[in-house]
């Protein structure tokens, strides 16, 4: 039992480190200016994510847990407060510099891993217990991190990121759908000690049978729709999609270039010709309704994701990944930034979920058709502005998590959300369709 607790504690150490690895290093790719200007008005200023994710980590782990004092002045606190400063009006508010943003983030780290070094992760704390709350603030920092990666992307000038390009190799057939039969599974869990409150309780759903894609939409099948004049065609567009169309003059995904005959995208600075056979990005929940209904198909519900995802139809159980209860390797799916974009399709064989879906972990984040709310039996924890104000029918759930993802954020029940003319995330799709009626 001791020994599962300190292999733990190992692993929040890393899973922390391994975050703030990757925040220093998106944030000393740019020079000090780049880092408080606004890059879009829809992304805060990378500056702000900095002390952001710092404050977060003080506000839980060291004033509510250790009983810390707070280590910023009143005034300076408040303006890392998400729900009290909207992204528009970061650049022009007090914030830290960069160089006492860092510093900020350096002290709170070191106190955080005393803390961590002894803290006793067995005490019947809810918040403490099995290092929730650690995992959490990793799990935090992860998010902003895909968050600074959108900034990134939307940033103008020269390339200042790069990794291996991603697997080209695909092997499986973009066209190909699976056949999920119908029954009960259980979707959601109460058993993953790290998993967030909008992923609890586990409960019971059904399922009816369903025809669901075998891997996410690629580029080449999404450019036929743009090819076809799809985006002037009100007939796929669900209502206040074809307004948001026609208002933000959208004629394909974000990014997209158009050059001669051909499609080009810009990809963190680098203009790269589309590459047919990976999965299409920055697209919003409305182009994703607008493409299925064009296929004559339709967006799955998040149920059946889930299901897709996770069911196990031999033993009848709810798997914690796709291909099983293992941690993601590099084997299994397209994540942790490894790469700057999505992997061809059918890359990833050993990731492949028993209903034999391709790619549901990794590579893009996918638009489901539901809108975000609580499972039944639904409880805050720990707070009501991480997931419950989001409740309702404004935000979309999307589910599988991008290549920008770590895996310390990345399993099977974990959920997202975004409003529906989002396109600056690394979101993509997949399609479905119902049993035809005989
Ligand atoms: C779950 C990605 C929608 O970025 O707004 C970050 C995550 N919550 N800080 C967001 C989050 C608080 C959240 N999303
Ligand atoms: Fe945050």
């Amino acid at each position: 039992m001791t020994s599962t607790i300190e292999h733990r504690r190992g692993r929040l150490m890393a899973d922390l480190d391994r975050a703030r690895q990757r925040s220093l290093a998106l944030t000393s790719v740019v020079d000090d200016v780049d880092l408080v200007r606004q890059h879009s008005p829809l992304m805060s200023p990378l500056v702000w994510d900095l002390a952001h994710i710092g404050n977060q980590e003080e506000l839980w782990l060291l004033r509510r847990i250790a009983g810390r004092p707070g280590m910023l002045p009143d005034g300076i606190d408040d303006l890392y407060d998400a729900f009290r400063h909207p992204r528009r009006d970061r650049p022009s508010l007090p914030l830290l510099d960069p160089s006492d943003s860092r510093g900020y983030l350096h002290e709170v780290r070191g106190r955080v891993g005393d803390l961590l070094a002894t803290l006793d992760l067995e005490a019947p704390d809810p918040l403490t217990r099995d290092g929730f709350v650690f995992a959490m603030i990793a799990q935090h920092e992860q998010q902003h991190v895909e968050t600074m990666l959108a900034t990134h992307q939307l940033r103008s000038g020269p390339p200042v990121l790069s990794t291996p390009p991603a697997p080209s190799s695909g092997g499986v057939r973009s066209a190909g759908e699976v056949f999920v039969p119908g029954g009960t599974f259980e979707m959601g869990t109460d058993l993953d000690p790290w998993a967030l409150d909008n992923e609890r309780p586990a409960h019971r759903v059904f399922v009816p049978g369903f025809h669901l894609d075998t891997t996410p939409v690629t580029n080449s099948a999404y450019s036929e729709f743009v090819a076809a004049g799809g985006y002037t065609d009100p007939r796929w567009w669900a209502p206040a999609g074809w307004d948001h169309v026609q208002e933000a003059e959208l004629t394909a995904p974000a990014f997209w270039v158009r050059e001669g005959d051909q499609w080009l995208v810009r990809r963190f600075g680098e203009m790269l010709p589309l590459a047919g056979d990976e999965p299409v990005q920055h697209v919003c929940w409305y182009e994703a309704d607008a493409y299925a209904r064009w296929r004559g198909r339709r967006l799955p519900t998040e149920a059946e994701w889930e299901k897709a995802a996770r069911h196990d139809p031999v033993t009848g159980r709810s798997l914690r990944y796709p291909w099983g209860d293992d941690e993601p390797t590099a084997a299994h799916a397209n994540l942790s930034g490894r790469h700057l974009g999505p992997a061809a399709v059918g890359a990833y064989p050993e990731g492949v979920s028993p209903h034999g879906v391709h790619q549901l972990i990794g590579d893009v984040w996918e638009w489901t058709s539901s809108d975000f709310a609580g499972y039944p039996g639904f409880r805050v924890f720990p707070y009501r502005e991480y997931s419950e104000v989001f409740f309702g029918d404004r935000y979309k759930v999307l589910r599988g998590g991008s290549w920008a993802v770590d895996p310390v954020a990345s399993r099977g029940t974990f959920r997202n959300w975004d409003l529906p003319i989002r396109r600056q995330i690394f979101a993509g799709l997949r399609t479905a369709r119902d049993v035809e009626r005989v």
